[in-house]
């Protein structure tokens, strides 16, 4: 019988893509025992936006979080996230930041490093990928799975070459728009088997209701890993729920380790979760839904929200399609970059200055410095009329920008002091310096935290 891993991801994707990331370890910590004893191939709980909500909205340490889930769950390894050189940030930062932060990262309990580059540059890969191998992490290489006239089966394939020679355990195919097909997902799952010969992994979502047709075509395909959620916190933008897929693989015979009794009660804690997310206003319906636009528009569900929110801001829904439609456009202009953080951010931002002030009369300093090539090398060409408007007849970089980025993990830490208590403290400043610094204040003295913190955007069953 083939053997199909499951990865859960309720406790980082499933949560982010649903609640903003906003459950705090409090409402799942009962749950850590029944989820560890399921049977997981892993549990995705760590990275991508966790640690920011950690230290801006949950007033929670994400290294201690990231401990206390270890202690917990013992038998299962921890998977996390990571931006490859953007690091759980959105911009690039030097080496040794990295280094370090995958050092900390597994000696704080994580066994599985999945790491991306929103470009597929390669050199924005490398050094984390080094890391985990150095550090004795399992070093998952990523592939950001978009359309284009740029990107091919072909070019696809030559990136999980390169990720194996970086010394991949595994190669994830990452779907975070949930615009993969289930050909697609077939013959790209088959030609990095044949190919790089390694694990394959599918990370897809349910925004475009492909997600069960490209799931079980990955497996047919061979596919060892695929990632799903939790029923409670499943469906819309988020993953695929556990629950069906691990019924419909054991009905058409394959073998999956999974402890249904112990999934039913740790899901059954999530509904709580669900319910007083629905009730807070916090899960907006709209996530939940089937975004077919996605199929057109390639904007992954995070992406629409944040567009919704800032047409809101400026008053000017009523561009919403028309900021929709632009959206393609400045990805075009960009040379098709895979719209995933920090990407889409930079492309959805510009597509409604667009269309507020006129196409490029405002261009953002994220565009700009992405125009320059600090994020990477762009998949395909970028428009020459940006190229003029933003460079004025400088050339564009070359190089791989990190490589002129000053060493700053030692001069962070003499910097901060007392301030910092370990190396954690010190990257969790770099990472996120205002909320950390926050964060340190309240550690310290409690009785600080202002009035409202909390109650205004921090969720909690609790309060319920
Ligand atoms: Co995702």
């Amino acid at each position: 019988m083939t053997k199909i891993g499951i990865t859960e991801t309720i406790l980082r994707d499933a949560q982010q893509s649903q609640i903003a990331t906003r459950m705090p370890f409090s409402d799942f910590e009962k749950s850590l025992k029944d989820l560890d004893n399921v049977g997981y191939h892993s549990l995705e709980c760590w990275g991508g936006a966790t640690f920011d909500s950690c230290l801006r909205y949950l007033n929670e340490d994400p290294w201690e979080r990231l401990r206390k889930i270890k202690e917990a769950c013992p038998k299962t390894k921890l998977q996390m996230l990571f931006r490859g050189q953007n690091l759980l940030g959105y911009r690039p930062y030097s080496d040794d930041v990295i280094d370090k932060f995958v050092e900390c990262s597994i000696k704080n309990g994580i066994d599985i490093v999945r790491v991306f580059d929103a470009l597929n540059d390669p050199r924005n890969l490398k050094v984390a990928m080094e890391a985990v191998k150095k550090y004795g992490g399992h070093a998952q290489g990523s592939i950001c799975f978009t359309q284009s006239p740029v990107h091919t089966l072909e070019k696809f394939v030559e990136l999980g070459k390169t990720l194996r020679e970086f010394g991949a355990d595994s190669i994830c195919i990452k779907d975070m728009a949930g615009i993969m097909g289930p050909k697609e997902a077939f013959d790209l799952v088959k030609a990095l088997k044949d190919e790089v010969k390694l694990p394959v992994q599918v990370h897809t979502h349910c925004t475009t209701g492909l997600a069960p047709f490209t799931l079980l075509k990955s497996v047919e395909a061979g596919a060892d890993v695929i990632d799903t959620a939790l029923s409670s916190l499943s469906g819309g933008t988020s993953q695929y729920p556990t629950e069906s897929i691990v019924y419909s693989l054991r009905q058409l015979g394959y073998e999956v380790s999974f402890d249904d009794k112990m999934a039913k009660r740790a899901n059954d804690n999530f509904k709580k979760v669900q319910d007083t997310a629905i009730k807070s206003g916090l899960l907006d319906p709209y996530v939940m839904g089937t975004k077919t636009d996605a199929l057109i528009y390639q904007v992954p569900g995070g992406m629409l929200s944040n567009l919704i929110a800032q047409l809101k801001a400026q008053n000017a829904m009523d561009k919403f399609d028309e900021a929709l439609a632009e959206i393609p456009r400045v990805r075009a202009d960009l040379g098709y970059p895979p719209l995933v953080t920090p990407t889409s951010q930079i492309t959805g931002v510009q597509a409604v200055m667009n269309v507020l002030a006129g196409r490029y009369k405002m261009i953002t300093n994220e565009v700009k410095a992405y125009v320059r090539g600090e994020y990477g090398q762009a998949p395909g060409e970028v428009s020459q009329e940006l190229i003029k408007l933003v460079l004025k007849g400088e050339e564009p970089k070359k190089g791989r920008f990190a490589d002129t980025l000053e060493p700053m993990f030692q001069k962070t830490k003499e910097e901060l002091g007392k301030k910092a208590k370990s190396d954690e403290d010190v990257l969790s400043f770099i990472a996120f310096p205002q909320q950390a610094e926050n964060f340190f204040k309240l550690r310290e003295n409690p009785s600080s935290a202002p009035k409202e913190q909390g109650t205004t955007v921090k969720y909690s069953i609790r309060k319920a």
